[in-house]
């Protein structure tokens, strides 16, 4: 059963460089601008013991890491997370924006490692423990042009799912189309394949639409 909080919960989904990043710290700015509390983060990390569970799943040496390893560590992280940070924020009523969160476990390690949506959603519906985002946004992009993007954009760490082929970027793509159909109620897609401002101007219309609903 999903919680009631007084808070609103935002995760925001998509492949590598799709431009979740640049589009959550905008939309961060502005709601302050607009009097909102907001907490925006990211997973995995966000808090220490998540952090450091991070620097284990994403070091590019653990090249032997089982699939279902790297799914209990993500769940892991993710519980640790969404207790110290993501709870405290909707309960003081707060706008939370989570830069991935239980999607990402299913469309990275649940459809395109293969271990099954359903059997990765199990062990996150325990990690979450009815939790949910009440809007998720999923930027959809050609996983070519974004790893292009990101090849572009030298600061950004190489992590170890960046060293993945780009048939594994096209079924994590795949796995996110999947789980926009099945949960059509909770995720919008939107086309991040276009200028920085139009991409911004959905995403803003999305998250305005659902705090007037609330
Ligand atoms: P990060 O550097 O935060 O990438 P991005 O900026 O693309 O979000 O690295 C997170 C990586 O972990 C990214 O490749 C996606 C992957 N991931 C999963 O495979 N499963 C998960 O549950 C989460 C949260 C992330």
């Amino acid at each position: 059963m999903p919680r009631v909080m007084n808070g609103c919960f935002f995760s925001f989904e998509g492949p590598e460089g799709a431009g979740k990043t640049t589009m959550i710290s905008k939309l961060e700015s502005l709601l302050r601008e607009r009097g909102i509390d907001v907490v925006a983060t990211r997973e995995p990390g966000g808090v220490r013991i998540a952090e450091a569970i991070r620097s284990i799943i994403l070091n590019c040496d653990y090249t032997e890491m089982d699939g279902r390893t790297e799914a209990l560590l993500y769940a892991a992280a993710r519980r640790q997370h969404l207790l110290e940070k993501i709870v405290p924020a909707l309960e003081a009523g707060c706008v939370v924006l989570c830069d991935r969160f239980v999607d990402s476990s299913l469309a990275y390690q649940g459809f395109a490692r293969g271990l099954g949506i359903e059997e990765v959603w199990k062990i996150n519906e325990f990690a979450i423990d009815g939790y949910m985002p009440s809007l998720t946004i999923y930027f959809d992009i050609d996983p070519q042009i974004g790893l292009e993007r990101i090849r572009r954009n030298r600061g950004r760490e190489v992590n170890r799912l960046d060293l993945e082929t780009l048939s594994f970027h096209e079924k994590v793509r795949e796995g996110y189309r999947e789980l926009a159909r099945r949960f059509a109620d909770r995720i919008v897609v939107i086309d991040a394949n276009r200028p920085l401002d139009d991409v911004f101007a959905e995403t803003t219309a999305a998250v305005l639409s659902r705090l007037k609903g609330r």
